[in-house]
């Protein structure tokens, strides 16, 4: 099968086309003939070797010195189960799944295999493989860190800052589904955006300072480390969650002395849960949170896909279509 590599760090240039083994499901595992792919913001820093400032060593130390240990990237798939190995009764060959395969990437290829108790459930109809493979590296992102670390409540006031991106786009929707008054913080080019996907208010970060609205959020979350924790304070209400959810070094050890008035600032990975893929997809069948495409690649261009991402531009997701 052909399988995206990528043996060292280095510009898009670096991820080539290979013939690699076809994999075969063992007990409890299904192979998935995979029809579309994301190249995620992961993606790029794993080609790339860029890492969040003060991270460097550590990543190489977890992921790989020279290059990605894990040569085929890729976190997230939707395709079709090719075939089933001994003792799987949830799917059968010609199902519609997407998979959410996170650390363990090797989704840039034209098969996976995958257990059938992981992260994989049934593709909704209304969603097309392109979209069905963007649902999970964003969704699960922004849903953990808006039920879980902010226990977001209804009524709640949130600012997603760098809301048009993969996570951000989830956090607005998300956000809504929650019940938050849900405002944006964007170029002018993607306010229009924002509106479509349900924000109730939206800000122009080359125009307008969310710093000056004394105590309005009683969430902000920043998707891509723009800001820090202390810059935000003033716009905190009292107990007021800063979600941190790109913060390099100095933003997480500036961030350990809690604010004042309850404010605190809370960060971490997400984890990577079935329950939660399972959820995301309902939700995308309801069109309560429906994954936005950047722009689609076939896969011999996924290198494209890779510079695409590396503007940090993308709106949403990057796909890539295998099929
Ligand atoms: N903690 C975790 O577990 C976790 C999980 C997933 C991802 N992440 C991290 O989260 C970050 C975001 O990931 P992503 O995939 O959502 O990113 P992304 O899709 O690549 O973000 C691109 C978007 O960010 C916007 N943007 C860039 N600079 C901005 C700024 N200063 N203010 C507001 N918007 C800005 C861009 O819009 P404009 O062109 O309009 O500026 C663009 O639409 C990455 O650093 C990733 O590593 C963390």
């Amino acid at each position: 099968m052909k399988a995206a590599v990528v043996t060292r760090y280095g510009p898009p240039e670096v991820v080539r086309i290979a013939d690699l083994p076809m994999p075969q499901p063992g007990p409890g595992e299904v192979l998935i003939r995979i029809h579309a792919s994301t190249v995620a913001s992961g993606d790029w820093r794993l080609r790339s070797g860029t890492a969040p400032r003060g991270f460097g060593l550590i990543i190489r130390l977890a992921f790989g010195l020279r290059g990605p240990r894990q040569p085929v990237l890729g976190t997230e798939l939707s395709g079709i189960v090719e075939a089933t190995g001994p003792g799987v009764t949830r799917f059968a060959p010609g199902d519609a799944v997407l998979a959410f395969c996170g650390v363990t990437m090797r989704c840039h290829a034209e098969y996976r295999v995958v257990k059938a108790d992981a992260a994989i459930v049934a593709k909704p109809a209304t969603l097309s493989h392109a979209q069905a493979a963007a649902l999970s590296f964003g969704g699960t992102t922004a849903l953990h860190y808006l039920r879980d670390k902010a226990r977001l409540q209804a009524g709640e006031r949130l600012l997603v800052i760098g809301a048009s991106g993969a996570v951000g786009s989830a956090a607005v929707q998300l956000g809504r589904y929650l019940g938050a008054e849900v405002s944006t913080l964007t170029s002018a080019a993607n306010t229009a955006l924002m509106r479509q996907i349900g924000a109730d208010r939206t800000l122009d970060y080359t125009s307008d300072d969310y710093t000056a609205e004394a105590a309005r959020y009683d969430v902000i979350m920043d998707c891509v480390g723009a800001t820090r924790f202390r810059r935000a304070l003033p716009a905190l209400a009292p107990a007021g969650r800063f979600l941190m959810v790109a913060g390099d070094l100095p933003q997480m050890l500036g961030a350990l002395r809690p604010g004042p008035q309850g404010k605190r600032c809370l960060g971490g990975p997400a984890p990577e849960r079935a329950a939660d893929v399972a959820l995301l997809a309902d939700l995308a069948a309801q069109g309560a949170c429906v994954p936005l495409i950047d722009s689609s690649y076939p896969f011999d261009q996924i290198a494209q896909a890779h510079a695409r991402v590396e503007t940090g531009r993308k709106r949403g997701n990057v796909v890539v279509t295998m099929v």
